[in-house]
């Protein structure tokens, strides 16, 4: 049916458009689970414009987890300085010293595991599980969420986890994770989103409805 389209379009889509980011794997090249760590991190409540040279600063000052293990919790805070929220830099100090002395200095690799670590909420426990090491974990952000409340014209946290569930493939995980978020920030957009140009219009119920940005419906104030 539709739904079961959406991935392996929207995977076609992604080869064709993926944006070259700097935490990105090449096509065909194993990622790096600490510069997927650090950049989602990062990417929480930064922009991606903003995140592309910080990120590169950071990974040339403290390219693995024993070497962010090592270094001094002041200039840790120093290097962040800027990017706001600053209990995620502290907690990606902390997560290195539990990684470099209880994991022999390598990210866990399932979801249960990572979501115990300093910093790891429900998005970057999956996040890192599907894009590091390729887990079919549900990876939800707010730019996912847009795409499939429109997707199935539904709102509400829970509906809209359980329909990403539903659409998320067994293979390539992470790699739908980042066409959806791609998608959403380049074309199911907030306002006027671009539907011509989207690869899964054709399944998209808000898009049958004619108002598309209709979706998610805005709470309640
Ligand atoms: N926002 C959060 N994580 C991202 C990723 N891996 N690629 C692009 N945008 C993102």
């Amino acid at each position: 049916d539709a739904k079961r389209r959406i991935a392996p379009l929207l995977l076609d889509w992604y080869d064709r458009h993926r944006r070259d980011l700097p935490w990105r794997a090449r096509p065909g090249e194993a990622p790096d689970p600490y510069r997927v760590w650090l950049s989602e991190v990062m990417l929480q409540q930064t922009t991606v414009a903003t995140v592309r040279p910080r990120f590169e600063a950071w990974v040339a000052r403290w390219p693995t987890f024993d070497a962010l293990a090592a270094a001094d919790e002041a200039d840790v805070m120093g290097q962040w300085a800027g990017l706001g929220y600053y209990a995620r830099a502290r907690n990606l100090l902390k997560a290195a010293r539990v990684i470099a002395a209880d994991h022999g200095g390598r990210l866990p690799d399932t979801e249960a595991v990572l979501r115990a670590l300093p910093g790891f909420g429900d998005y970057t426990a999956a996040a890192v599980a599907a894009i590091a090491f390729g887990r079919r974990a549900v990876v939800v952000d707010a730019n996912v969420e847009r795409v499939v409340a429109r997707l199935f014209a539904t709102s509400g946290k829970a509906a809209i986890r359980a329909a990403t569930g539903a659409i998320t493939p067994d293979a390539r995980a992470g790699d739908f994770a980042q066409a959806m978020m791609d998608l959403g920030s380049a074309i199911c957009r907030p306002r006027r989103p671009q539907c011509l140009l989207c690869p899964i219009a054709s399944g998209c119920e808000a898009r049958a409805t004619g108002a598309p940005e209709a979706f998610p419906a805005k709470k309640p104030k």
